[in-house]
């Protein structure tokens, strides 16, 4: 059988996302084996900073009672002396029986997958994907409502903002209306607008929030990707344009859910982490079971 990797949330149809979802809620009220992956070992590379996506794989793996190796930085491995990726995945198939990584170029993962012989998940690859977290989103906004017609409001760095890709691709499957706000030059990429528009995806954009705050079911938050910006000058002439406060956040429909996937910089008035509308904090904790559920699949 075929080593089944993760690097798009596009590997999965709409079928396997609802499954991996019960199967996550199944864990998430603590129906599962303890032991499910024992003697399973998880090598964790991650090439980029990272709290929750690493930190959340490790606590997965060990619940389910499996191992984890991890390599935090390209200087704290034998890349630091000239080893290609290619190379370093190749060895580290060896050492273990799949691979999380994150890496800053756009398609690493998928070229982990060319080399690997184990499975690889894609933990977030530039401004490419981030799989997983769009799992987790998804299953945070069927903790509130069902995924299928909702509108939902993407704002931020939509451009360089990896989880604003996969999950804008994602909500195509469930007949979900995308609102697209961003700043200027970090729009939604032209090629994905176009590939989701040719899917039937209604997809519009706005100037301000306040226009759509009262019809959207769903606001998910990005922050300005600073680390992918050519220059500060680029980022600092973007990165105060807009925020979301309680005072906005008052014309809401009462149902609105605010997600973000984190880190947050100042994107979220700390006023609204009170709010009824806040999931942001809780979207973090279900990516425990949602990448329990993911490793207990790649690593049957
Ligand atoms: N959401 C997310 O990817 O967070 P980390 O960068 O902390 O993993």
């Amino acid at each position: 059988m075929a080593t089944r990797h993760i690097i798009s949330i596009g590997d999965f149809d709409r079928q396997e996302i609802d499954r991996l979802l019960d199967h996550a809620a199944q864990i998430y009220k603590k129906k599962y084996n303890e032991n499910a992956l024992h003697g399973k070992i998880l090598a964790v590379l991650f090439f980029e900073p990272s709290t929750r996506t690493r930190m959340s794989f490790e606590s997965a793996m060990a619940r389910l009672g499996g191992t984890s190796l991890s390599v935090g930085s390209v200087e704290a491995c034998s890349m630091a002396k000239g080893e290609t990726l290619a190379d370093t995945i190749r060895v580290v198939s060896g050492y273990a029986d799949a691979i999380v990584i994150r890496h800053p170029k756009e398609g690493a993962a998928r070229l982990a997958a060319e080399f690997a012989t184990v499975p690889v998940i894609n933990a977030g690859d530039g401004a490419g994907q981030h799989p997983s977290q769009t799992l987790l989103d998804l299953y945070t906004i069927r903790q509130s409502m069902p995924i299928d017609g909702i509108d939902v409001a993407l704002i931020g760095d939509l451009r360089y903002g990896r989880t604003a890709h996969s999950l804008a691709s994602a909500l195509s499957l469930y007949n979900a209306r995308l609102h697209t706000i961003s700043p200027k030059g970090l729009e939604l990429p032209a090629t994905l607008v176009a590939d989701l528009q040719a899917k039937g995806m209604e997809i519009t954009e706005h100037d301000d929030i306040r226009e759509i705050i009262g019809m959207v079911d769903v606001l998910y938050v990005t922050r300005m990707q600073r680390e992918r910006f050519p220059d500060s000058a680029s980022y600092f002439n973007v990165a105060s344009s807009y925020r979301i406060t309680p005072e906005l956040l008052a014309g809401a429909n009462e149902n609105l859910i605010v997600l973000h996937p984190l880190p947050r910089v100042d994107e979220i008035d700390p006023r609204v982490d009170t709010s009824a509308h806040a999931r942001y904090f809780e979207q973090s904790r279900n990516g425990v079971p949602v990448r329990m559920a993911m490793l207990m699949d790649v690593l049957k």
